[in-house]
């Protein structure tokens, strides 16, 4: 991974359907960002999202399914915890709380998922220039 990456992790489901219907659209956002596919997001920890900005990310974006969607129940309940505990590690840390999100999407909603991660990435590079 390379300093300044934008890493995305989506679910198998919903999400990652939103990415690939992006993908057959042929949408494009910045090279920056780096999907990486889980089966759910109850599959995430603090310390996976620690270790990425450890290793140099700028940002971490959580997609799931929508609420009370999740394939698995509780994953995105879940998800939702463990994104709180790290915002909260990494202001203690220096970072801006901006800097980690969490959000949903419907199966097949490409150009959801295009307009947020773009969004997403514009964010971040206002937090870097101190807007
Ligand atoms: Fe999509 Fe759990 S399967 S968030």
């Amino acid at each position: 991974m390379e300093t300044g990456s934008i890493i995305v992790f989506t679910c198998n489901w919903d999400a990652y359907s939103g990415l690939e219907t992006a993908g057959a659209k042929r949408h494009s956002y910045q090279p920056e960002i780096i999907p990486i596919k889980l089966m759910c997001l109850g599959r995430i920890s603090t310390g996976i999202i620690l270790k990425v900005f450890e290793r140099g990310a700028d940002g971490v974006f959580l997609i799931g399914c929508p609420k009370d969607e999740c394939k698995y129940y509780f994953g995105n309940k879940h998800a939702k915890t463990i994104v709180a505990e790290a915002q909260e590690l990494l202001t203690l840390l220096g970072y801006s709380s901006g800097r980690l999100k969490m959000d949903s999407i419907a199966a097949g909603e490409g150009d959801k998922f295009t307009e947020k991660v773009r969004d997403f990435a514009e964010g971040l590079s206002k937090i870097s220039e101190g807007v």
